[in-house]
């Protein structure tokens, strides 16, 4: 739907990175992702310009953060793993009002014992784990199997069916491997070998996060349990076999009660989280209980994620959902501007009211 007053909308600034030394098939996948996102904000009369971003956010210099707001799809500067935040930060000190995150919510959601603490302290279910640096501390630990992850690692970076540990030995091994290869130390859980639910949630026409139906991990294709985990190979090696093998099926096929709950424990964690528009958990059951084994407050919108899947199970399609993201930022804009007689917070308001 078309504002009757376009010109009083701002622009909107669609940034990603970009690293020049990318294979040429993510950079492709990049763009596919971009023309996406450029076809949904024509159709929602934004208009918009899209810049791929690398080392800085120079081109910030260019535009008006009373008349653009920013589409955040900066995960990281200069190549540097993590540095989501730094880019968040960059478009708070300039004033940008920008879809997704804080610069806080993204620090607070690197270190895995972090997030567990939060969740707790929000008296959300989340396994015991413990933090293990040195190797030779891995008899600490008691409960096997237990899985070992990269305690600020995310996307995957780190796991395999090695990460899944049997013995204080098996333990140990894993923590070395961690410490060489990714530099970091372990963050150790019990292995829940059990159905595995990635749930999302969206700004509902309010601004508040609503979770979607959760999709389910299946991971059928496979008899061990090591093999039964969403390793970096699945997720992200064409030559990997689980890439091909491992399907998420949205909606999943959960109780009522179930379907529910995972809806709940995603609004719930991601608000504790401090997320803002959209994001997603992740869960396994321990039992019948579920537990919170990671959240994502920076998650993939691509048109296959669990979000937009999520989403289209409710009857929202690509652009609802973008227009709902977009709305959460509109109403962050400064409503200490006045142009054109009136202010950009009430224009913001017109404009959620239109394309939510
Ligand atoms: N306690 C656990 N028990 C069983 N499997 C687990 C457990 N924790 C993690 N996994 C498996 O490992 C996968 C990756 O774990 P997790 O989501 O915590 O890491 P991540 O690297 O942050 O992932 P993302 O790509 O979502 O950022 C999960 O999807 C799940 O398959
Ligand atoms: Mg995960």
């Amino acid at each position: 739907m078309r504002l009757s007053k376009p010109a009083a909308r701002p622009g909107v600034l669609v940034l990603t990175n970009e690293n020049p030394e990318w294979p040429e098939d993510d950079k492709q996948w990049n763009d596919r992702m971009l023309a996406h996102m450029s076809a949904a904000l024509d159709h929602l009369g934004f208009r918009h310009e899209v810049h791929k971003v690398y080392a800085d956010l120079k081109l910030l210099d260019r535009f008006d953060p009373r008349e653009w707001i920013v589409w955040n799809w900066v995960e990281e500067l200069g190549g540097k793993p993590w540095t989501d935040a730094v880019a968040a930060r960059a478009f708070e000190r300039r004033g940008f009002a920008f879809t997704g995150a804080s610069s806080q919510a993204l620090t607070g959601s690197v270190d895995r014992m972090q997030i567990k603490q939060r969740l707790m302290r929000a008296g959300l279910p989340t396994l015991p784990g413990i933090r293990l640096g040195q190797p030779r501390l891995a008899p600490r630990w008691k409960i096997y199997p237990a899985i070992v992850k990269g305690a600020t690692q995310h996307g995957s970076f780190g796991i395999d069916h090695a990460s899944v540990v049997h013995n204080p030995d098996e333990l140990a091994e894993r923590l070395s491997w961690l410490r060489e290869n990714l530099g970091c130390d372990g963050q150790v859980e019990k292995f829940l070998d059990s159905r595995e639910f990635h749930v999302g949630a969206l700004a509902g026409p309010t601004g508040r996060l609503e979770g979607l139906p959760p999709g389910e991990i299946d991971y059928s294709a496979f008899e061990q349990a090591e093999d039964r985990l969403y390793s970096y190979g699945y997720k992200h090696d064409e030559t990997n076999f689980g890439y091909h093998a491992v399907k998420v099926q949205v909606p999943a096929d959960v109780s009522v009660r179930l379907g529910r709950r995972l809806r709940q424990l995603a609004a719930a964690a991601l608000v504790a989280l401090g997320a803002r528009d959209y994001g997603r958990i992740d869960i396994r059951l321990d039992g019948d209980e579920p537990m919170i084994l990671d959240v994502n407050v920076n998650c993939d919108l691509d048109a296959t994620s669990v979000v937009m899947r999520g989403a289209a199970a409710r009857g929202l399609g690509y652009t609802d959902v973008i227009g709902r993201i977009l709305g959460g930022a509109l109403q962050r804009l400064s409503g200490d501007v006045v142009r054109r007689g009136r202010s950009t917070r009430e224009a913001a308001a017109e404009s959620i009211v239109a394309v939510v």
